[in-house]
């Protein structure tokens, strides 16, 4: 069960780099910057999102590579989960998709629509990490362990 617990402390990692880049999106009672603060500290989104959009392929990749065929083999009945889990991964590729546009300077975006772009995605990357880890990983760690 080495490769949930590897995705599950991705997951973490993930949380923490929402918790920073949140905190440069959003001032002290969660709204989006004003002009000035914002268009200092857009720089440093972008190079945390940049980061964060890199792992987040890295990641999604082993679980297409290696965790769906491990749970299809020996978890057939979450065939189910797997189905929605991948229709989030289409919304959040979408997501990815357009900041990626943004990062690379291949689209000019304002600073606020790149705050909301990026909240949009941070919202839908975690409430995904939630289903994916209520879903998938909580039910194959308890049949594990009963199987011991
Ligand atoms: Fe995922
Ligand atoms: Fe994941």
């Amino acid at each position: 069960m080495d490769l949930i617990k590897e995705l599950l402390a991705d997951h973490r990692k993930f949380n923490l780099a929402i918790s920073k880049i949140q905190q440069y999106v959003l001032d002290r009672e969660h709204r989006y910057f004003s002009d000035g603060r914002k268009a200092e500290s857009s720089a440093k989104v972008l190079k945390h999102v940049q980061q964060l959009i890199d792992e987040l392929h890295a990641h999604e990749r082993r679980e297409h590579e290696d965790l769906y065929p491990m749970i299809l083999k020996f978890f057939p009945d979450l065939r189910g989960a797997i189905a929605e889990i991948e229709l989030q991964h289409h919304g959040l590729e979408a997501a990815v998709a357009e900041l990626g546009r943004i990062v690379r300077g291949e689209r000019e975006a304002s600073n606020r629509e790149i705050a909301k772009r990026v909240m949009e995605l941070l919202v839908l990357l975690k409430s995904h990490m939630r289903d994916e880890e209520k879903g998938l990983f909580t039910p194959i760690l308890a049949a594990a362990q009963e199987a011991i």
